[in-house]
């Protein structure tokens, strides 16, 4: 079903997009506007305003802008008709849109890990399936599990899916894009075969790509992973994501694991906030994808000394971000699958009910090798958590570790204190802004460029001002701004006047369109204007064109053999001037 822009206006004009971001977000009011922390950036300010008034955010930090769509759309990863229905519902509409499951950029690829999960799922069912299930059944693994996690099988023909794939027309560009099928001398095969499968997701619960493991016999490579394409980042999903998402909100705490199997398990005895790390680092963007869910975050990594490296790794990227996780290790390097098929589920979530304090596991973690008889060992143990204190925010537990490790090391509190305090000077200040962002901040626009922007901010709010705008001006220098300047004016004339927030719905589908918008609302100027500003506005643009156009003769004219035609050139170039020197009214 199609549905129009007004209904979507009428959509959006029922919620106020204050309680929907606080919904995700803290905001706390300031002045007309509210304040929180942007989620699309890494922000240690509040960076992002979310005014009532215009029903529009705002980041001065990273330049996000959008509508309560908007918003939806990013925070969620969904599409824009799905928004439209999260809105609708938050909004107790009555109201479901017919939503297309499969995006138009990379359709194919999308296309292709659907129908391989299908195949591969069917696989795992049919009589060649047989060793396949009963290994998931030694392991424990329920058919309910199978079903839910998509488990599958990559059968032992090498060439099933590719002649599967060629079949219904996809091109073997994309399917060896895909990383499903791989060229040989000029033939194609299967990259998967006689793997149990289980499909990767990306964070909005389509599927990206498989993991395959070998099952009989242990092979040099126990996992096989997708190679990595352009909907397909290790660093930018977290297995199980979309199907904790919601339940980890709800409960605000989210639980990390290495494997999927892991997570498998935990889901199955009924876990549901769980997602997993599948073996890789974990990566800046997984932190934001993680805070996004909850503020209590336990990470419960392998017992092994690999999973307590990961663990310490892990923990850094979460308090680059001020989120400090709880640590549940395991016993006799158990892995949580393990560790729940041994001790059961309530001795598993006795664990979770009480993990430990980072600090408190970093103390371990440290301390493990060393030999406190030994000074050596003893300084190395200081100096290595005094350079975790320096990083952690909470003066209470900096204290509090402070004082168990003067109990530990027979060291003076006021003294390691001091040592502490030298680390603190020594550390560079944070940036309050990411460097990333400021440089792009730092383009300096010129004068022609910031009376377009400026001249569209008000356009955005005036009909006067777009009526100028159309009486005067006839062309925009920069591409973006007289595209969106034009969208403005049509807008205009079609609807009436200018909504922003429902403007930026009519803009959505162009992302230039939508950063220009963005660029212009988080400029933030003063409310009125006067005319005679916008007519500023206007001649700056007007000069610079004249005096583009005047070059282009310029050189046009010194090129011309014709004398005839230089001449009628040079009449053009003193029209240009004339025309220059008579607007100014
Ligand atoms: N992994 C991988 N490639 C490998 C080994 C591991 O991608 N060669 C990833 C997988 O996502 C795996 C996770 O790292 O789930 C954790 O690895 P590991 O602990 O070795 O696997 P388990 O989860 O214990 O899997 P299993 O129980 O099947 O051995
Ligand atoms: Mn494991």
């Amino acid at each position: 079903m199609m549905i129009g822009q007004e209904e979507i206006n009428h959509i959006r004009s029922n919620v106020d997009i204050v309680d929907i971001i606080a919904s995700y977000i803290p905001l706390t009011p300031k002045g007309k506007n509210y304040f929180g922390t942007c989620p699309f950036h890494d922000d240690h300010a509040p960076s992002m305003s979310v005014s009532k008034e215009k029903q529009i955010y705002t980041c001065f930090s990273c330049g996000a802008t959008g509508n309560v769509f908007k918003f939806i759309m990013d925070y969620e990863h969904v599409s824009f008709p799905e928004s439209i229905n999260i809105v609708a519902s938050k909004a107790g509409l009555n109201f479901h849109m017919q939503t297309s499951k499969k995006p138009v950029v990379h359709q194919a690829l999308y296309e292709i890990y659907d129908l391989s999960a299908k195949v591969y799922q069917n696989n795992i069912n049919t009589a060649a399936g047989k060793e396949a299930k009963e290994y998931l059944k030694a392991r424990e693994i329920s058919e309910e599990a199978i079903k839910e996690f998509g488990i599958g099988l990559a059968s032992k023909k090498r060439d099933l899916i590719t002649t599967l794939l060629l079949g219904k027309k996809y091109r073997s560009q994309d399917l060896l894009k895909s990383g499903i099928v791989i060229e040989h001398q000029g033939d194609y095969h299967d990259i998967y075969y006689n793997r149990i499968m289980f499909p990767i997701w990306d964070v909005s619960g389509k599927v990206v790509g498989f993991s395959g493991r070998v099952f009989h016999g242990e092979d040099h490579s126990k996992y096989i992973n997708t190679k990595e394409t352009e909907i397909f980042k290790k660093g930018e999903l977290l297995y199980n994501y979309h199907r904790a998402k919601d339940y980890a909100r709800r409960v605000d705490t989210i639980i990390i694991m290495e494997g999927q199997l892991d997570v498998i398990r935990a889901y199955s005895v009924g876990i549901k906030n769980v997602i997993g790390t599948m073996g890789t680092a974990i990566t800046k963007k997984h932190a934001l994808l993680i805070k996004r869910l909850a503020k209590n975050v336990i990470l419960c990594f392998d017992g092994d000394a690999a999973g307590a490296k990961a663990t310490m790794a892990c923990s850094r990227e979460l308090q680059a971000i001020d989120l400090v996780p709880r640590v549940v290790r395991l016993e006799d390097r158990l892995d949580p699958d393990e560790y729940i098929k041994k001790y059961g589920k309530e001795a598993f979530e006795r664990k979770l009910a009480s993990p430990m304090n980072l600090m408190d596991f970093k103390l371990l973690h440290y301390k493990k090798d060393k030999d406190f008889g030994n000074t050596i060992d003893v300084g190395h143990y200081v100096k290595e958590m005094l350079g975790e204190l320096a990083s952690m925010k909470d003066d209470i537990v900096r204290e509090l570790t402070l004082k168990k490790i003067s109990e530990e090391t027979k060291l003076d509190l006021t003294f390691l204190r001091t040592q502490l305090e030298q680390l603190l000077d020594q550390k560079p200040i944070e940036p309050i802004v990411p460097a990333l962002v400021t440089t792009e901040k730092k383009v300096r626009k010129s004068k022609y460029q910031k009376a377009e922007m400026y001249l569209i901010y008000y356009m955005l709010k005036s009909g006067e001002v777009i009526r100028t705008y159309d009486h005067k001006i006839t062309y925009m220098p920069t591409e973006k701004y007289r595209l969106l300047a034009r969208e403005i004016s049509y807008y205009y004339k079609t609807y009436g006047e200018i909504i922003e927030a429902d403007f930026i719905t009519f803009v959505s589908d162009s992302e230039m369109m939508m950063k220009a918008v963005g660029e212009i609302i988080s400029l933030d100027l003063k409310d009125d204007y006067t005319m005679e500003e916008i007519i500023d506005y206007i001649n700056t643009i007007r000069d610079y064109n004249i005096k583009v156009e005047t070059e282009r003769l310029k050189k046009l004219m010194r090129s011309e053999p014709d004398p005839l035609k230089k001449a009628a050139i040079a009449s053009k170039i003193v029209a240009l001037k004339v025309r220059g020197e008579n607007y100014d009214s």
